[in-house]
């Protein structure tokens, strides 16, 4: 890898060109259109390596954000590269219906029951995470009817969770603003988030964890142990704002679920492959799930690729006691996908890049963030890992939020970009998971940018 623009760009682009073709036919993702084309379109990226992407006017930027969460091992992995061309060589596409397999999936189904607990041994392969988190609403309500218990059928999740935006996997996140745009399906409710910065108030940390997770128990004994299937929730809600829970939360959860028979959803989507340090995230929680969802960091985003791992418990229920699981996608397994994600974990495993986290990085981040904690913008700083959060307040000692949520977390977002650093602003808090190859250096040059954005914003907002 090298971080040399001229090096890799070897091509140029006209910008102005570009951004008048995609303003006129891309509807883009997450996006308000009016204000897009108000704007004249946005940035184009057009290379990227190592911790780095490049615009088309030459510009880099440190991508504080691994893409979208997901650039696990970095940009410029040429081994990457050649696993699927050599794939794609050998056999581009089958499906794995009708029981048909070939090597990728079946090497990494194999590898995949390995890294996970040892409790999962099975995996059903989907393209996106949303894709995953439907299939496992699907199989949670496909168990309970093998079970002879079909009226176990609601699922809990969180307010402020996010599980992806195809319609299911919307209604099983918890996010308003989705929600009110065109409703959400039956038989899924939300409750409290263990978010103790927003909403703890004067109760103890720990003790606002128990209480998060009791509000659970509370749903169950409300609908009836006997109608709630399986609660769901991300280790640390991600796109929510870096939620990360109390220590005392996911245990507490865990004992719950294990009371009243509700099987237990780790969304592992951000916190899979090394982001928190270990290489799943319910085991910096030290608990233990029946169903994993898996995507991003699997194949670091080189290609799309999801997984659900299947619990023990639930697979061994669909295999003794069979009948057709109506449900896949065309891509489901797909071979170049699966080449890739083979190679992704063994780039991690061989650079120990998740033990970097936890070990180095990790650490170094945290510290770096803390520097932080003196600016009066700044009302609190937190992180696991290489996942990490910088609370902007209006009033640091109540922990009070801006009026308007999300307008200083925009100026902020702007005036990082500006200084060369993508953060990703979620109401007012500034989010970073950025390649879990980070060094130490980048990391502190990645803080200091942070730094320089933090005051220009208290300087716009009249703070300083
Ligand atoms: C925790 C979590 N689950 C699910 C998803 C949805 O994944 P995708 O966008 O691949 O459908 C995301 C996306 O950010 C996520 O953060």
């Amino acid at each position: 890898m090298n971080d040399s623009h001229e090096a890799r760009s070897g091509r140029n682009y006209n910008t102005e060109e570009l951004l008048r073709e995609d303003l006129a036919h891309h509807l883009h993702p997450f996006t308000d259109y009016k204000s897009l084309a108000g704007e004249g379109g946005g940035r184009v990226v057009t290379h990227a390596d190592g911790v780095y992407f490049w615009d088309s006017e030459g510009r880099r930027y440190l991508d504080g954000m691994a893409g979208l969460w997901c650039v696990n091992v970095g940009y410029g992995r040429r081994e990457l590269v050649s696993a699927a061309a050599e794939q794609m060589m050998e056999l581009p596409f089958y499906n794995t219906f009708f029981k048909t397999t070939h090597p990728p999936a079946a090497e990494l189904s194999k590898a995949l029951a390995d890294l996970t607990p040892a409790n999962f041994n099975h995996v059903f392969y989907a393209n996106s995470g949303s894709e995953a988190n439907d299939t496992i609403l699907r199989m949670v309500r496909h168990y309970w009817h093998l079970e002879g218990k079909p009226e176990k059928r609601v699922i809990i999740s969180r307010h402020n969770a996010y599980h992806g935006s195809t319609t299911a996997a919307l209604s099983l996140g918890g996010m308003e603003a989705m929600h009110n745009q065109g409703g959400i399906i039956p038989d899924i409710v939300h409750v409290a988030q263990p978010y103790w910065y927003g909403e703890g108030g004067d109760t103890d940390p720990e003790e606002f964890g128990l209480q998060a997770a009791r509000a659970i128990e509370e749903k169950i004994l409300e609908l009836g142990a006997d109608k709630v299937g399986a609660f769901i929730g991300e280790p640390i809600q991600g796109a929510g704002g870096v939620i990360i829970p109390p220590k005392s939360y996911w245990p507490e959860v865990q004992r719950i679920c294990r009371k009243h028979d509700v099987l237990l959803i780790c969304d592992e989507v951000i916190c899979g492959f090394g982001r928190t340090g270990t290489w799943f995230g319910l085991e910096s929680f030290g608990i233990e799930a029946d169903f994993l969802t898996l995507a991003k960091g699997l194949s670091s985003g080189y290609l799309p690729i999801s997984a659900v791992m299947v619990g023990d418990r639930v697979a061994k229920s669909f295999i003794d006691k069979g009948g057709e699981f109506f449900h896949g996608f065309t891509y489901s397994g797909h071979p170049a996908a699966c080449a890739v994600a083979l190679k992704n974990i063994e780039i991690l495993r061989r650079e120990g890049l998740v033990e970097r986290v936890r070990t180095e990085t990790g650490p170094h981040l945290a510290k770096a963030l803390k520097t932080l904690e003196d600016h009066p913008l700044v009302g609190e700083v937190r992180s696991m890992g290489l996942i990490g959060a910088i609370e902007l307040v209006k009033d640091k000692a109540t922990r009070a939020h801006f009026d308007e949520p999300g307008k200083v977390g925009t100026i902020c977002r702007d005036h990082c970009i500006e200084n060369g650093v993508v953060m990703r602003a979620v109401r007012d808090i500034m989010v970073m998971s950025p390649p879990l190859i980070i060094t130490p250096a980048q990391i502190d040059d990645m803080i200091a940018m942070a730094r320089k954005a933090i005051d220009a914003t208290a300087k716009d907002i009249g703070m300083t």
